[in-house]
């Protein structure tokens, strides 16, 4: 009992990251500012705005952003106060061990596993889908069978089906069958009436449905492969990669925001929130906004939760305080400085795009390149296409980077085998947490439901945020004159409202969510009591 609410004194913290394998320090201030925008600026704002726009916020999608970046922003202050205390890898999963107790802090590495590893398979899915685009520009095409994961939710009923269900315009169906619903409306016929059970439902331009089987996402399991090769060759490389591929996709944002804003029609924004400000639900008893056709609430608040996984990635930044060579001054600048650069961004970017195109009508699958691809400019819809897929490659680099330090910590305290501690000798680079990442995230990436995993990710991370709040207030109380080389402003008011607004967006995500939340913690204490518990360099250090 003692040990798993016992903390990890910040001595030991500093101390262990003295001693044995270290990592190198090679990044300055503009590096971790790159880091963060390479991690934040990615399937969110290519993909996700399309959907959020057209059926949850009209053109209040600007307000959405600007609610999701304000909690974002309150608990980037407190993720900038603690990687500024204890600047060694770890991040959120760190600062609960010092603050909340081992078993707290199990809670948030394996939380954050949601964070960093689901996410990364769902951005590596997004990479795929705007590789396809890329290819059909160059009349090009991956085979369908090897486009697609194998699982999906089915669109009526929400239950897990094989095969995948997507809205194609125009494809070609020569090689299709079309398919028949069973009476229940749950199977899916083949014309001779065989039940399919790995298929791809498609609808055509004219809305018939066509289908054909597949097996797995190729491109995202090689393309997960590929950056988990570059991240085992070095941190310095991995760092050099992610400002070329950041420097793309800024430039293309900007080019989106300067050229877009000429062809904005300001009467696009006269039904500024058509499906109101509301959009909470608290678990489905209480619900405020309109109701979806799922019978989930719709506006403005639905909206942030959904465009909060835009956000994601600016904590990555705390996860790599170990190679920071300046870290308690840096990594708060790398933290706050991406975040601000793209709150900017993505305010003006919902801007553009609600004002190009009336909301009813945007595009859910490419909606920025479809914005342009209406005005004729096919070259610049082209760029804004490789920007995509440029930048959801850096957000993948920059996921799957977190996820191995994350590992490496946790390994480190003995709650994960030694082995993942294992530093390579020429690389400097975590090797065996790295290749571990790399085969969940091009397993996941390739095989999984996404549409689940990408609200799960949200609601995870949203909870770490919650916790990391609540750790620097513990702090503040119990450890007031801990040198804090950054302290965030407001007094104890910034981490209140950074659990405040962290809390209301969970609660507009449906109850499903907080259901599979709960069950993959669940599934990680099974972990924490049969192995961690038993493995802890805590219990070690403090049993004679
Ligand atoms: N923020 C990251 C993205 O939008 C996860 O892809």
């Amino acid at each position: 009992m003692n040990q798993i609410f016992r903390t990890k004194p910040l001595s030991h913290v500093m101390s262990d990251s003295e001693g044995g394998e270290r990592l190198k320090r090679v990044l300055g201030p503009w590096s971790l500012t790159a880091l963060g925008v390479g991690a934040i600026i990615g399937t969110g704002i290519f993909v996700l705005v399309g959907q959020a726009a057209r059926d949850i916020t009209g053109p209040s999608l600007m307000l959405s952003f600007v609610v999701a970046g304000a909690a974002c922003i309150f608990a980037a202050l407190c993720y900038a106060e603690f990687a500024s205390m204890a600047p060694v890898a770890g991040s959120a999963y760190t600062y609960a061990y010092l603050t909340l107790g081992e078993l707290m802090a199990w809670i948030i590495g394996w939380d954050l596993i949601l964070e960093y590893a689901v996410a990364s398979c769902t951005v590596a899915h997004g990479w795929s889908k705007y590789l396809g685009k890329l290819l059909a520009m160059m009349s090009l095409a991956v085979p369908g069978e090897v486009h697609e994961a194998p699982f999906s939710i089915h669109p009526n009923t929400g239950e897990v089906m094989r095969g995948h269900v997507e809205k194609l315009k125009g494809e070609n169906k020569s090689d299709l069958k079309t398919p028949k619903l069973d009476a229940s409306g749950n199977k899916m016929l083949d014309s001779s009436g065989k039940e399919l059970q790995v298929f791809v439902l498609k609808k055509d331009i004219a809305g018939a449905e066509v289908i054909s089987h597949t097996y797995l996402d190729l491109p995202a399991l090689l393309i997960s492969l590929a950056i988990t090769l570059i991240l085992v060759k070095g941190i310095k490389e991995s760092a050099w990669f992610n400002g070329l591929m950041v420097a793309i996709k800024v430039s293309v944002v900007l080019l989106v925001i300067g050229v877009g804003a000429f062809y904005v029609d300001p009467k696009n924004w006269n039904n500024f929130a058509p499906f109101g400000l509301g959009g909470m639900s608290f678990f489905g008893v209480w619900t405020w906004g309109e109701l979806r056709p799922n019978g989930l609430p719709r506006g403005m608040l639905a909206g942030a939760a959904m465009i909060f996984f835009a956000y994601l990635g600016f904590d990555a930044v705390s996860t790599n305080a170990e190679e920071a060579k300046n870290p308690k001054r840096d990594l708060p600048i790398g933290i706050i400085g991406s975040l601000l650069v793209c709150t900017v961004l993505y305010i003006a970017v919902a801007g553009v795009l609600t004002g190009m195109v009336p909301y009813d009508q945007i595009d859910k699958d490419a909606p920025i390149a479809d914005a342009f691809a209406r005005l004729d400019l096919p070259w610049f819809t082209a760029l804004i296409i490789v920007g995509a897929v440029t930048g959801i490659t850096s957000v993948l680099l920059v996921m799957m980077l977190g996820q191995a330090r994350i590992f490496l910590a946790m390994a480190r305290d003995g709650l994960m085998p030694k082995a993942l501690t294992h530093v390579h000798p020429t690389f400097k680079t975590p090797i065996w947490a790295t290749l571990l990442t790399g085969l969940l995230v091009s397993l996941g990436g390739s095989l999984l439901p996404l549409d689940i995993l990408a609200d799960l990710t949200s609601i995870g991370t949203l909870f770490a945020f919650v916790v990391v709040c609540a750790a620097v207030l513990v702090l503040r109380i119990t450890q007031p004159d801990a040198p804090r080389a950054f302290k965030a402003p407001l007094g104890m008011v910034t981490p209140i409202l950074g659990i405040l607004l962290c809390l209301l967006l969970m609660f507009s995500l449906s109850w499903e969510n907080w259901a599979r939340l709960i069950i993959w913690l669940l599934v990680g204490l099974c972990f924490y009591f049969s192995y961690g518990v038993w493995h802890s360099k805590l219990r070690t250090r403090n049993t004679p």
